[in-house]
């Protein structure tokens, strides 16, 4: 299996509040994992774990303030201030589509103006067939887009414009961040079965972010769950949330009505302690709300084990 991206040790630190009272907050405490070619690799966990400050990194609107994002073997470092790598095999998939789109801009309009900007045709008629092509991959055509609004479309119709509009340089990599968050829950479905029809039919991989462990057990492949920054366990979706070995994991788990893992997770997890008490901790930051901590789990991290075959951040596995 061939690496598509690979993160090695990243870091990322933010300072906040005034000159007197600064606070160093870790959103993404040496992370790595990497993600196949062909593949949805999940990354799920509560709001503010640090998950779309990863896929900033990735899209180069981040700098790591340490390690090293490879993208086909390549260290992907911004030379001169632009990112060499990311414009046209690494693409985006934002939340909210009517945010992606202007509301007083022909959607056609930024079809053309990608073809325009990556060089991907020498003629109209050979931009509109590009164009054409990549909304035929997501069910739609050009007739159909032509001289239409944002607001004429439904949420779920604009995310598939939105996707096509990021196939047109044929990417290897979608970051696709809540994607479907703002999407009728009927058409979820839809657009998360479009996601695995666009990588049977062109080998595109996904990195799916979310808070929905519903969706993403229905989507990825391989997932992994974060907790204030850090990765706490990480592996084949079904291993990783059907029997899951990381303390937390359960927990989320509870949080789905039914503990049927297909059904939505909407409530949100209770917090024992507040989110810089838990940034700042020195040992496992899950401690505070673990239902088998230790002594030892206040004073030190644990490392990262394996337990059949998922990465297991915890001192039960050590
Ligand atoms: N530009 C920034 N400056 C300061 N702090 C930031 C910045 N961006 C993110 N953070 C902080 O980093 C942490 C991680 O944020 P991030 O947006 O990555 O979380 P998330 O997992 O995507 O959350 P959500 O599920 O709510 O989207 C949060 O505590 C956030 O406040
Ligand atoms: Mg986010």
């Amino acid at each position: 299996m061939t690496k598509i991206l690979e993160l090695q040790d990243v870091t990322k630190v933010f300072h906040i509040g005034s000159m007197i009272s600064r606070l160093k907050i870790t959103a993404v405490d040496h992370v790595s994992f990497h993600i196949n070619s062909a593949e949805i690799f999940g990354l799920a966990g509560e709001s503010g774990c640090g998950k779309s400050t990863i896929a900033r990194m990735i899209l180069g609107f981040e700098e790591p303030t340490s390690g090293k994002i490879i993208y086909r073997g390549k260290d992907g470092k911004p030379v001169a201030g632009k990112e060499v790598w990311r414009t046209a095999g690494v693409q985006a998939v934002f939340q909210n589509p009517f945010e992606t789109f202007n509301p007083l801009r022909q959607v056609e309009h930024y079809f053309f103006e990608a073809v325009h900007n990556f060089r991907l045709a020498s003629s109209h008629e050979e931009a509109l067939a590009r164009i054409d092509k990549a909304l035929e991959a997501v069910g739609l055509s050009y007739k159909e887009i032509a001289g239409r609004y944002p607001s004429e479309f439904s949420g779920g119709q604009l995310q598939r414009v939105s996707i096509a509009r990021s196939l047109l340089t044929e990417p290897s990599l979608l970051i696709a961040d809540e994607p479907v968050s703002m999407v009728d829950a009927s058409l979820r479905m839809s657009i998360m079965n479009l996601f695995r029809e666009l990588i049977e039919r062109f080998g595109v991989s996904v990195l799916y972010i979310t808070h929905d462990l519903a969706t993403a057990y229905y989507v990825c492949d391989r997932i992994a769950i974060m907790l204030r920054g850090n990765i706490v366990t990480m592996g084949d979706v079904e291993k990783v949330l059907v029997e899951p070995k990381h303390p937390y994991v359960e927990l989320l788990r509870q949080c789905i009505p039914e503990a049927d893992p297909r059904r939505r997770w909407t409530t949100k997890v209770q917090l024992a302690e507040s989110e810089q008490e838990e940034y700042l901790r020195v040992g496992c930051k899950f401690a505070g709300r673990c239902p088998y901590v230790m002594e030892r789990c206040k004073r030190e991290a644990p490392r990262d084990v394996y337990v059949d075959g998922v990465l297991v951040k915890c001192f039960l596995y050590e």
